[in-house]
């Protein structure tokens, strides 16, 4: 992925022990398309040299205001006129309070006060000791500098370099990666909550087996992720996988189909959004055993009866506030032929306005995919790409639809 390409980025240090994850962050942007201009503060300096920080960024790093190298000798105006955003990880108490009272005695906190506001947004990884984040003043700082515009990214909770345990560890580079290339999508789905179903469901035979499906819940999981960097409450109701929860997504862990139903009801009452996603067992045991089933030494095999699971799209698709349009509904539908027929008729049997066709086999586990739209005017075919590429496109999408039918 590139999701920052053609961003320029200054990122920032200032001084903390949490230097040394600036130093993995600054690759992390690189990586992900974006040019890197880094600039530091002689405290920064104290925990990792502009050296590491210039072979990292592949260009040479600023740390003064009488920096001779620029023709005009403004580094603060000339640096910040360039930047698509600067970001200051790990932004220090210290530097918190400098840049709320508008102090300019160094390069980094000069070129935040000199950066043109509307055009240059100031974003911040606060880093600190517990008791430094807690204290009256950093929470006074923190809430009056994101009245003045500044976007203040989460402090992580964990084991601090001095020992202590609490709130005020810089977030991990990755975390930071992905809160920023967020920051930048349009928020198309401001306002929404949007439910998503996630995964396979198992079905109990007994306490250790069950039935289960080949479902990885990546193509559910980007979704949720999409559907977050769009601006939603996110819920995820995932079924058994070890996906790691996208960032600010609420999940709730289900089993079985009987689970994800009652989860999804649940949720779906002040959702606006359900995007069923996944892979519903059609069956479960008539009845699971309490006990583990043996062997009898016959060779017999245990008879097993099915029920039918309950169809929690069609379900939640025939509430009240769904057929008011309260709720968008959406659905998938994994086919392994004639996918426009079978996703149509799926559309109309599970009555939800949007359905997405995909080839069952061809996605189950993978990291791409190739997508089916259709609606009532017709359908869309989404050419395979990633599957965060498919889900940003889908929420986009629903956004449309969205906006054409809520006032
Ligand atoms: N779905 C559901 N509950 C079920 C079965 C399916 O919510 N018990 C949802 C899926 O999450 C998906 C859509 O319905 O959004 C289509 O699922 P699919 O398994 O393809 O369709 P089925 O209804 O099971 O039809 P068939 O197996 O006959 O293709």
């Amino acid at each position: 992925m590139n999701d920052l390409a053609g961003k320029h980025i200054v990122l920032g240090l200032t001084g903390g022990i949490a230097c040394y994850k600036a130093a993995e962050l600054c690759r992390a942007l690189i990586k992900e398309g974006a040019t890197v201009q880094v600039v530091m503060t002689e405290a920064a300096a104290k925990f990792i040299t502009p050296v590491t920080m210039q072979a990292l960024s592949n260009r040479s790093v600023y740390d003064s205001q009488w920096d001779a190298r620029e023709g005009n000798n403004m580094a603060h105006i000339n640096l910040s006129r360039e930047a698509d955003a600067i970001l200051i990880a790990p932004c220090s108490a210290d530097f918190m309070a400098k840049l709320l009272h508008g102090r300019a005695d160094d390069l980094l906190s000069l070129m935040c006060l000199a950066r043109p506001i509307d055009k240059v947004p100031l974003l911040i990884a606060p880093a600190m000791n517990r008791e430094m984040w807690a204290h009256p003043a950093t929470q006074r700082n923190l809430a009056q500098l994101k009245a003045d515009g500044t976007t203040v990214f989460d402090v992580g909770t964990g084991d601090q370099a001095c020992g202590e345990t609490g709130d005020g560890r810089m977030l991990e580079p990755e975390e930071l990666l992905q809160d920023l290339v967020s920051f930048f999508l349009p928020k198309v789905l401001a306002g929404q909550h949007v439910l998503v179903s996630a995964g396979p469901t198992y079905e109990a035979i007994d306490p250790v087996r069950g039935i289960t499906n080949l479902s990885s819940g990546k193509m559910g999981f980007a979704i949720a992720r999409a559907a977050h960097e769009a601006g939603a409450r996110v819920t995820l109701v995932a079924g058994p996988v070890s996906l790691p929860t996208p960032r600010g997504v609420e999940r709730v862990n289900v089993r079985s189909a009987q689970n994800m139903l009652e989860a999804s009801v649940k949720y779906a009452q002040d959702a606006t959004v359900f995007i069923a996603t996944a892979a519903v067992a059609d069956w479960r045991p008539a009845q699971a055993s309490d006990q583990k089933i043996k062997k009898d030494g016959s060779g017999a095999t245990p008879q097993l009866d099915f029920v039918e699971n309950p169809d929690i799209l069609a379900t939640v698709a025939k509430t009240p506030r769904a057929a008011a349009g309260a709720l968008y509904c959406v659905g998938f539908a994994a086919e392994s032929h004639d996918l426009l027929v079978h996703a149509t008729a799926k559309r109309a049997r599970k009555g939800v306005p949007l359905l997405v066709g995909n080839i069952g086999p061809a996605t189950f586990g993978q990291d791409d995919n190739a997508l089916l739209l259709v609606d009532a005017h017709g359908a869309q075919e989404v050419p395979r790409n990633s599957k965060l590429v498919l889900a940003r496109h889908l929420v986009t999408e629903i956004a449309r639809r969205l906006r054409a039918t809520q006032p």
